[in-house]
């Protein structure tokens, strides 16, 4: 057993320092920091459950970080330390308490809440306020003398801007890169044909440990401070007197931190930044918590490694390594082949995720990456998973891109508009036609609710839709047949159906899924044609005169609605009886947007159909019966069973000197 023990804790710690070397010195980690915190934590608990293991050497007692050769080093004045890490309110509610129980005397305890930078540690050491060494964090004991590469980044000022300034200073920070900065610099490196950094952290880094700071002046860093080692010629009591002393030297603050009294304070924080954390322009890890007054940190002092006055509180981790099962082609509604890829399931930013984007068949050349392989998947913000690179082949074989369409087996091409794409080019092709299905009915074309994709596979499968115009001659045999329809979701779909056939010629327009014709221009061409048996015969000049339609648009749609295919489908759509004309009132408020109105009685002001034109106008849809679906009944003189059953459903009931007003707004 205690054999067992020693070797997985031996195991651990070439582990770790295997994996310092590829993220510290190499800045190309193969695995995520969550990952590499797991390993850190198992090996800390080995080592406090066995203490005849323990060892001063082990990664767990020393601050990682490596020294390169490349550079000389330098000893820092003060021991740069790393932070403790807690990933749980929990932890972080356990420390605060040991914090509290461990400074009981003081009245008025004081914290301050900083995001945590994901960047690169950095000393830097003033003398009478002119800077004399920039240095990497290293092994904390001593780093890499970067000075010439320090002087480059934006933010750091080469002499402080205060009169008096300290007489020794090392003010500590990270070097970090924008999020923006690190796309484009990641974009230059691939169009050149080279790997990229795995995320902003790596960037920074790896910018700034460059042999030629010529290079490094071109990569964007920039610094915010956030600690200091020694300091001669100037007393600070607080962290917050510090960060403001930093701005006054000519420093840029972080714009989000707080100075918190309660452990409740520091939750609600954690809240608001866990939220804001996407949206910052910098990537942060996390939140450290730091006692505010600087006298309590020396009372509270150091363990080897950290601090106890400061806590990293992490945030769920938004990269993790996983296995790519499979790569997947879907062909979308323009014949467009996707590739995606399946992954085995892993927690992303607290979100399972088993599927990630691959954007295009270049990309998984560029990735090198094929079925197998071990990959480094990233989620940032509602954006869907990415694989950012492979971290361990498989084999190493290429992956092959299909030569023909992976539904209908046509042969496909090279798109010449987006170059990178293949497309499949059959007209008839069943994934292009169930993904313009998906589209047609979606609630920007002609929102038939209730329409969803399983209802479209079951009909397409059936052979019960052949062609878009088949969705109008849908019966309620075809409808009740289907999974989980009774009689309830039968009738609301084929009212849904009915429905959708009054819905503007902007909806019908972009409904039809004309390439590069989304919702906008679908509605100014809508307005500028008014019937779409006018828009049949524009020609390309008509088209031109629109100033959002460009020559090369104008061409396209000449030719589209020139096209035997696309008119055969026009026609039988208005066989069907779907709606062609824009009428003058369309949409011109919102008040009764995407609610089901119901017209009772007699109106005295309008007639039935200027009102349902008007509710029409104003984004409502009209339905013949009162239901539990219904949400407005306009009631006029003599209603009858309608408003019965509209009262007794407690649905909202507007009578005419209610409409009125409702509608004056929209100036009608
Ligand atoms: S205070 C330990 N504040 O996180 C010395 N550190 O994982 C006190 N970091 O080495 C550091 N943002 O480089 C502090 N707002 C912040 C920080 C921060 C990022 C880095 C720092 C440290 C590392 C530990």
């Amino acid at each position: 057993m205690q054999l067992e023990i020693k070797s997985r804790i031996d195991y651990l710690r070439k582990e770790i320092i295997r994996h310092n070397d590829f993220y510290y010195d190499k800045n190309d980690p193969k695995i995520s920091d969550s990952e590499y915190d797991n390993l850190i934590k198992e090996l800390e608990q080995l080592e406090r459950e066995y203490p005849i293991f323990a060892s001063l050497n082990s990664p767990t007692q020393k601050v990682s970080g490596v020294i390169s050769s490349s550079f000389e080093s330098v000893r820092h004045s003060l021991p740069m330390l790393s932070l403790d890490n807690t990933y749980s309110y929990e932890e972080t509610a356990r420390w605060y308490e040991r914090i509290k129980k461990n400074l009981s005397g003081e009245a008025g305890l004081e914290f301050i809440v900083e995001p945590k930078i994901d960047g690169i540690s950095t000393n830097l050491t003033y003398v009478n306020g002119i800077l004399v060494i920039g240095a990497t964090r290293g092994d904390g004991v001593k780093g890499e003398n970067v000075t010439e590469n320090i002087k480059t980044v934006e933010g750091i000022p080469y002499k402080l801007r205060v009169e008096n300034p300290p007489s020794f200073f090392e003010l500590r920070g990270e070097v970090y890169i924008n999020k923006l900065d690190f796309k484009s610099l990641n974009d230059e490196i691939f169009k050149i044909g080279g790997q990229g950094f795995s995320n902003p952290r790596n960037a920074a880094s790896g910018s700034l440990r460059q042999k030629n700071p010529q290079i490094t002046s071109a990569r964007k860093l920039r610094f915010f401070a956030h600690s200091f080692g020694r300091i001669r010629g100037r007393q600070l009591r607080r962290q917050s007197d510090f960060l403001r002393y930093c701005q006054e030297c000519g420093f840029q603050l972080q714009d989000d931190f707080k100075v918190c009294n309660s452990l409740k304070e520091i939750a609600s924080f954690a809240d608001v930044m866990l939220n804001k954390r996407d949206s910052l322009y910098y990537e942060i890890d996390g939140l450290v918590i730091k006692v505010n007054a600087l006298k309590l940190h020396e009372k509270l002092g150091n363990t080897n490694k950290s601090p106890r006055w400061a806590i990293a509180y992490k945030f769920p981790a938004k990269q993790a390594t996983t296995k790519l099962n499979k790569i997947c082609v879907q062909v979308g509604r323009t014949g467009i082949l996707t590739p995606s890829a399946v992954l085995e399931p892993v927690v992303l930013a607290g979100v399972k995720i088993s599927h990630a984007t691959l954007h295009n068949f270049e990309e998984i050349k560029r990735l090198n990456i094929n079925e197998g392989d071990t990959v480094l998947v990233e989620r940032a913000g509602d954006v869907i998973p990415k694989i950012v690179k492979v971290v361990k082949k498989d084999k190493e074989v290429f992956f092959k891109s299909p030569h023909n369409c992976p539904s209908c087996n046509s042969e496909i091409v090279k798109d010449n508009e987006e170059k990178v794409a293949y497309r499949c080019i059959n007209p008839d092709c069943p994934a292009q036609f169930r993904r313009h299905l998906i589209h047609f009915v979606s609630r920007s074309a002609m929102n038939i609710q209730g329409f969803g994709k399983a209802v479209i596979d079951q009909l397409l499968k059936k052979k019960k839709i052949k062609v878009l115009a088949d969705i109008y001659y849908l019966t309620y045999d075809d409808l009740i047949s289907l999974d989980l329809f009774k009689e309830k979701k039968t009738i609301n779909l084929l009212e849904a159906i009915t429905a959708s056939k009054k819905r503007s010629l902007s909806r019908l327009l972009f409904a039809l899924g004309i390439r590069h014709i989304g919702e906008k221009i679908s509605e100014i061409i809508a307005k500028r044609f008014k019937n779409i048996n006018v828009l049949l015969k524009a020609s390309i000049e008509d088209f031109t005169r629109i100033p959002e339609i460009g020559s090369v648009l104008a061409l396209f749609l000449k030719r589209f609605f020139e096209n035997d295919a696309a008119r055969h489908v026009i026609d039988s759509l208005i066989a069907a009886g779907v709606n062609i004309i824009e009428s003058e009132t369309y949409k011109i408020g919102k008040q009764f947007e995407d609610k089901v109105c119901v017209l009772t009685g007699e109106l005295r002001t309008y007639t039935r159909k200027q009102a349902s034109e008007i509710i029409i106008s104003l984004g409502g849809r009209i339905a013949s019966s009162v239901n539990k679906k219904t949400d407005y009944v306009f009631v006029g003189k003599n209603a009858g069973s309608k408003l019965e059953k509209a009262k007794k459903l407690g649905l909202r009931i507007i009578y005419e000197k209610e409409f009125k007003k409702l509608i004056v707004t929209s100036k009608i």
